[in-house]
């Protein structure tokens, strides 16, 4: 008779106690989002719904669990006087096949709902644009390709050190790295992707209108995985255009750039440097009118006009000219005295290079340039320019050969280069 008086009320107090819980649960699903960054990707939207789930059983499991515990702490401690040992509980069978089935099916329920999701984001998306990723530390540069406006059989491609797209476009990074393990993370987006030496890996996202945004819309993309001194500023941006032709009026002005560069190559190298394609500014100290940068890890580049033909020259036996191409095209060949083999071989276009050299032999306290480039005709306002490796992956040997025949020297195919990096960097 007693017992079953006891019973219904458990039964009652259970069942206030449940809806109290997934009460709680609710609120916590409910009110933590609050903190996240905008959801700027239809996977965002997705990643969040399940997260909203997970919150919600989370919640549930959290408030039982402190629930019971701060009820225990309250309901069984010792009152005064008592000296007596607790009860000896052996277990209970019913508890312990209920604490492991309940949890059993919200794992197998989360795998589901995660596998769904997961799947439905990695796959391949209708019209999707393919945009290349280059890591290197610490800095991000995307690469576009393009037919080529003079001539419609070949490819034009140029970097930006800006994602940028618009609102409904099926993005697909495919990324690379030039020299250690990065992560592309962009909270907006919610997608976190490992970038590995010797891999291409991929990254999906398809922007949507954010509510309450302003368009263009900048969201920062960060580097994930700790990479060296500078990981905490390898960050760039994702700019999401309101429509197509916001965006085509940006990549239209971006071609223009690649088809009109400044004639004077010392003029072009200042604006390649300024542009932040290549991550030279995360790691080198330079001054000038133009440019700031306070990188902590590579040598300054002011007076590297004068130290590139004096010791330096002597040291390699090199004019300042072939000094400056050498220490961006094989870097590890001659270490400047006090600095480590840490920049990566970065594939920079022969034009482009000779550029900067160009620039950086005006680097001297008189002013006076350490040497004077002629760029070669093929690098001249409206020629074809050439395509970077990697864009080409299929017909690496290709490009190697055509940029061979140019008369230059042949840009390696990327994964040799990457070996070779990697070989460099462990050589003691
Ligand atoms: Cu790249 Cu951290």
């Amino acid at each position: 008779m007693n017992s079953t008086k006891v019973s219904s009320r458990t039964v009652v107090t259970l069942i206030i106690v449940g809806i109290l819980l997934i009460a709680g649960g609710f609120l916590i699903a409910q009110f933590t989002p609050l903190i996240f960054p905008v959801e700027a990707s239809a996977e965002a939207r997705q990643i969040d719904q399940l997260f909203s789930i997970s919150l919600l059983i989370g919640g549930v499991v959290f408030l039982l669990v402190q629930g019971m515990l701060a009820y225990s702490v309250w309901r069984f401690r010792a009152r005064a006087g008592d000296m007596t040992d607790g009860a000896n509980i052996h277990g209970n069978t019913t508890l312990e096949i209920v604490w492991t089935a309940i949890p059993a099916v919200i794992v197998i329920v989360l795998t589901v709902l995660s596998y769904s999701v997961w799947t439905s984001i990695q796959s391949v998306k209708p019209d999707e644009q393919t945009v290349e990723v280059q890591a290197a530390r610490f800095n991000w540069a995307f690469t576009y390709s393009t037919t080529d406006p003079r001539d419609t059989g070949s490819t034009l491609t140029f970097r930006s050190n800006e994602l940028h797209t618009y609102i409904g476009r099926p993005m697909r990074l495919e990324m690379h790295t030039q020299d250690v393990i990065h992560a592309f993370w962009v909270p907006a987006m919610r997608i976190k992707q490992d970038v590995l030496p010797g891999r291409v890996t991929e990254y999906r996202f398809t922007p949507v209108e954010a509510a309450g945004e302003t368009y263009p819309a900048r969201y920062p993309i960060k580097c994930a995985e700790l990479c060296g001194a500078e990981h905490g500023n390898m960050v760039a941006w994702v700019v999401v255009h309101q429509t197509e032709d916001d965006y085509t009026a940006w990549f239209d002005q971006e071609v223009d750039k690649v088809l009109n560069p400044p004639a004077d190559p010392v003029l072009r190298g200042e604006a390649i440097l300024a542009s932040q394609v290549y991550p030279c500014h995360t790691c080198h100290v330079l001054s000038t009118d133009a440019l700031q940068w306070a990188g902590a890890v590579g040598p300054a580049l002011n007076g590297i006009g004068d130290r590139a033909a004096g010791p330096r020259s002597t040291a390699t036996g090199l004019s300042a000219e072939d000094y400056l191409y050498q220490s961006i095209h094989e870097p590890n060949a001659y270490l400047a005295p006090g600095f480590g083999a840490l920049m990566p071989q970065l594939d920079v276009p022969e034009c482009e290079l000779r550029s900067v050299v160009a620039y950086l032999c005006t680097l001297t306290e008189s002013g006076t340039p350490a040497c004077t480039v002629e760029l070669p005709p093929e690098c001249g306002i409206g020629a074809p320019v050439e395509a970077t490796p990697e864009a080409t992956a299929p017909a690496a040997d290709a490009t190697a050969e055509a940029t061979t025949e140019a008369g230059t020297e042949a840009t390696a195919p990327a994964e040799v280069t990457a070996e070779a990096t990697v070989e460099a960097t462990e050589s003691p």
